[in-house]
């Protein structure tokens, strides 16, 4: 979705905002997309593998998650936005949830999505909305978390 457009729009701020980005560390802070709602699925932490994340090589983002309700069925949206003051979205893609943990994911489960991010994408400060929709498309979460992106190790 616009993404070649996106990212080479979030290329040419990254060129002037490079040095401003303050690089990452420690724990992957989470939250809920809406503060105080009472979503069926509850996350209690995610992690990063590599932190910060690669271009051209692979991610993943594990989610500790937990819920009452057995997961049968269902989406995984994943909406990547990259910050240049303002969040520009970058790339979008819906998975089948049961590609991404367990099925049926009941009490603590873990989802565990792992992407390559193409060579070209701008180092930078990027947030990731992950939704999860259960049967009639019913929203079981929606987490956001800020990841970072370094330089590339050139081959
Ligand atoms: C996720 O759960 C595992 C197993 O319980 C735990 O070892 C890990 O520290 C948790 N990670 C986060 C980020 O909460």
């Amino acid at each position: 979705m616009a993404s070649k457009q996106g990212l080479l729009l979030a290329l040419l701020a990254a060129v002037a905002v490079a040095c401003l980005v303050p690089a990452a560390s420690g724990a992957t802070a989470v939250e809920y997309c809406k503060k105080g709602k009472n979503y069926p699925v509850k996350v209690s932490g995610v992690e990063i593998v590599p932190d910060p994340v690669a271009p051209g090589q692979p991610a993943t983002f594990k989610v500790n998650a937990s819920t009452d309700k057995p997961i049968k069925e269902g989406k995984l949206v994943i909406d990547v936005k990259y910050w240049v003051i303002f969040p520009i979205p970058v790339h979008s893609e819906t998975h089948d949830i049961c590609q991404e943990t367990t099925c049926p994911a009941t009490g603590d489960f873990v989802i565990a999505h792992s992407q390559t991010l193409p060579s070209y994408t701008p180092p930078g400060s990027y947030t990731i909305t992950m939704t999860m929709k259960g049967d009639n498309d019913e929203e079981l979460s929606c987490i956001s978390f800020g990841f970072s992106i370094g330089f590339v190790a050139s081959s």
